[in-house]
């Protein structure tokens, strides 16, 4: 039960395609204060034509697997909600890119953009169980919703590995954690639709009602105190979600909301996101990864992490990084992804958003696009076909 379990590496990828905030109210006619004002985005990934949820997880894994080898790595959770296939887990091929040994295990997760969090509690629960074990976690997503309607300006795309081990490097995960589950429609995807239906302004109240039951509950079983939390990272489906919830979250704690001090303790958690836009259940640990990328030294000082599903599910739980984890960060490949993606304008932006999805079963090789290493060769006969570039 001492042993310390928690974040050994993490590393993010991203769509190398951009679409600015500024160009999409340029021609839908928004102001553009509602964008990087009201919600706090300013640019949204997209995929290329032959990147997806897969060819992003293998991205950010690469480097983690370059550094630390996958011979501890008995276990590959891939958590998405913008699954490409109802029963083969995404994280195979992932594994096959990467040509991982094949003493592994390799599953999907689903729940929303809470499926990542499950991944790592559940990567955690298996390190417990034989410490000389890692877990690597998988959580990918391209979030699209219909064109033209609130949820557009919250698109995104991103992938975020983490390596999950005993002694981590970077951050201890502590054991107290709070739950919350209702059943609620607020944002959902039937299988026979590619993009995602919601009920903005219900899953806005929904997050935070979700949230408050995560936060009883954390204190219920003994977590820590309020004001021993230095920043706290939310899910953060538009940026000013993080400020909302945790003006939220000071009043469920009887304290004033000041803005100051909610802008202290959740603004450098959104620098990535606001740039990536929504990525479901990567977007809490990218959150993190700019926290831990931009802030000062916080060794020993505990982050508080909100993660939340629609439909719904909400976990409250604190991480501690623990010392020297500054030497293993890779801030300047993360600022790199974002920097590097290509500007596609208003027009290829919406020509790519209905491009309607192959289901004949013929053979669609996928344009080559992607300067990463690696691409979706296409579909040929019903199988997505993955290779290196
Ligand atoms: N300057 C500054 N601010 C402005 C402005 C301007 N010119 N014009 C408007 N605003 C402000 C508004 O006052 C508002 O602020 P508050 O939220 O503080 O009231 C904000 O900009 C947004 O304006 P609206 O509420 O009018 O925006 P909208 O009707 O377009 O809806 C949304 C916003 C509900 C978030 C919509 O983008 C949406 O449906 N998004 C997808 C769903 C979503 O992200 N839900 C979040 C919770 S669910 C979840 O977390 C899971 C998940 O990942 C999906």
């Amino acid at each position: 039960r001492d042993l310390a379990v928690g974040i050994h590496d993490l590393s993010f990828a991203t769509g190398q395609l951009v679409l600015t905030h500024e160009t999409l109210a340029a021609r839908n006619g928004t102001e553009l204060g509602k964008y990087h004002v009201g919600i706090g985005q300013r640019s949204m990934s997209v995929p290329a034509a032959d990147e997806d949820i897969v060819t992003m997880g293998a991205v950010a894994a690469a480097p983690i697997l370059a550094r630390h080898g996958a011979d501890r790595i008995r276990t590959v959770v891939f958590a998405t909600e913008s699954s490409v296939d109802q029963a083969k887990a995404a994280g195979i091929h992932v594994h096959s890119l990467l040509s991982m040994p094949s003493a592994t295990r390799v599953v999907e997760l689903k729940q929303a953009c809470y499926g990542g969090t499950a991944a790592l509690q559940f990567a955690i629960g298996l390190v417990h169980r034989d410490p000389s074990q890692q877990v690597l976690v998988i959580a990918s997503d391209v979030s699209k919703y219909e064109l033209d309607q609130p949820g557009e300006a919250t698109q995104g795309a991103a992938a975020v590995a983490m390596l999950i081990s005993a002694d981590p490097a970077l951050v201890r995960i502590e054991e107290t954690s709070g739950v919350f589950t209702a059943d609620i429609m607020d944002f959902w995807r039937p299988n026979y639709l590619t993009t995602a239906l919601v009920d903005g302004k219900e899953s806005v109240s929904a997050y935070l009602q979700a949230m408050d039951g995560a936060w009883k509950d954390y204190t219920e079983q003994g977590g820590r105190a309020f004001d021993e939390f230095a920043a706290f990272c939310y899910h953060q489906p538009f940026t000013k979600m993080a400020h909302k919830a945790h003006r939220a979250l000071l009043e469920s704690c009887g304290r004033e909301v000041d803005e100051a001090e909610v802008v202290r303790a959740v603004g450098q958690t959104t620098a990535y996101n606001e740039e990536i836009g929504n990525s479901y259940t990567a977007s809490v640990y990218l959150g993190l990864a700019a926290l831990l990328d931009n802030a000062d030294d916080l060794t020993g000082q505990a982050i508080g992490l909100l993660s939340y599903g629609s439909g719904s599910v909400a976990e409250f739980f604190a991480g501690v990084p623990v010392p020297g984890y500054r030497a293993h960060l890779r801030s300047e490949q993360h600022r790199e992804a974002i920097a590097r993606r290509r500007d596609i304008g208003y027009a290829d932006y919406r020509e790519r958003h209905q491009q309607a999805f192959p289901v004949d079963g013929g053979d669609h090789p996928a344009p080559r696009e992607t300067t990463g290493p690696y691409r979706l060769a296409g579909l040929f006969g019903h199988k997505r076909v993955y290779e290196p570039r």
